[in-house]
């Protein structure tokens, strides 16, 4: 077998096996079973022109434009799971602990999208038209994360789960719809429960290949780039959800990177040699101008939002 630095060793990822079979043994003692069709409220939906009912139109949505943004992009993106089988697939493998958690996590990641699209289509939210085309235009991109080692996809995925969390549980909260934040909550649960189980699989690796371990978490903090970012619409979406507070830099630093590397002791760890220390200081730099980069992002936030109220409030002035 060729031996770049861009491998994660074999031995490494057969040493994290057992830690493997553990976490995966914690995380079925501990995942409840769900069923999608018990959070989508059927009696709202009706037949489309089709089968000779009518066909979707924008007045008939009761979301309002920053939860169909939201929604519509954590839909894609939950879409998008052949392409992420493929890529933990093919780094964690089939065989033993890692294969059983990439087909067990695969299954409970499949329920999110099929949930999502329910609730969408049968409550008319967005245009199914328009969704349908996206996914086929997101899907046959598909997801390509690069030549990403194991270590570097596990550390990856521990943010990213975090922040899938953060973004659906938010998008519940906008909603404006009970049954959507039930569902939303729901999902947000199995992607704390993905997290966890990652994160625990970088503790253990941060114990035994500590310079590697950090220098793979110092990279994917500072590459760090949502999946859906192929979709249609990305940016616009992206911009309004930030806007709306569901998924910003303030939320990505404080509730989706910090609380990850505060649980590995990224910071107060001893025994790392000059790789490691030398990824921790890149990560240090990268987090305090990131911090600086939120900060400025809320403010611009809040005086446009100031002014835009300030705006608003005129006319009420005169008509009063
Ligand atoms: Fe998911
Ligand atoms: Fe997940």
């Amino acid at each position: 077998m060729s031996s770049t630095t861009t491998e994660t060793p074999r031995h490494l990822l057969e040493e994290l096996e057992p830690v493997v079979a553990t976490n995966l043994d914690r995380h079925l003692a501990i995942a409840q079973e769900w069923h999608p069709h018990d959070y989508v409220p059927w009696s709202r939906g009706r037949d489309f022109a089709f089968l000779g009912g009518e066909d979707y139109e924008p007045g008939q949505s009761e979301l309002s434009e920053t939860a169909k943004a939201a929604m519509f992009t954590n839909l894609l993106t939950e879409d998008n799971l052949p392409s992420y089988h493929r890529e933990i697939a093919t780094r964690f493998g089939r065989d033993g602990a890692w294969g059983t958690w990439v087909g067990r996590w695969t299954a409970e990641e499949g329920r999110h999208g099929v949930a999502l699209r329910d609730y969408l289509v049968v409550t008319r939210g967005v245009d199914p038209v328009e969704l349908e085309r996206a996914r086929m235009d997101h899907m046959t991109t598909g997801y390509d994360s690069g030549d990403k080692t194991a270590l570097e996809a596990v550390a990856y995925v521990s943010f990213q789960e975090l922040a899938t969390r953060v973004s659906h549980r938010n998008t519940g909260k906008a909603a404006g719809d009970p049954v959507a934040d039930t569902l939303l909550a729901r999902i947000a649960k199995d992607e704390n429960l993905h997290m966890v189980f990652y994160r625990n699989i970088v503790a253990a690796a941060l114990e035994l290949a500590p310079d590697e371990t950090m220098r793979a978490i110092a990279d994917e903090v500072i590459g760090f780039e949502m999946p859906g970012a192929t979709m249609a619409r990305f940016r616009r979406n992206s911009m309004i959800i930030a806007k709306a507070g569901i998924y910003d830099l303030r939320l990505h630093h404080d509730e989706v990177i910090m609380p990850v590397l505060r649980h590995w002791d990224v910071f107060g760890r001893t025994g790392l040699g000059p790789v490691g220390e030398q990824a921790r200081q890149e990560l240090g730099a990268f987090l305090e101008a990131l911090d600086a980069q939120a900060t400025a992002f809320v403010d611009r936030r809040a005086e446009q939002r100031s002014r835009h109220a300030s705006r608003s409030d005129e006319p009420q002035v005169i008509v009063s």
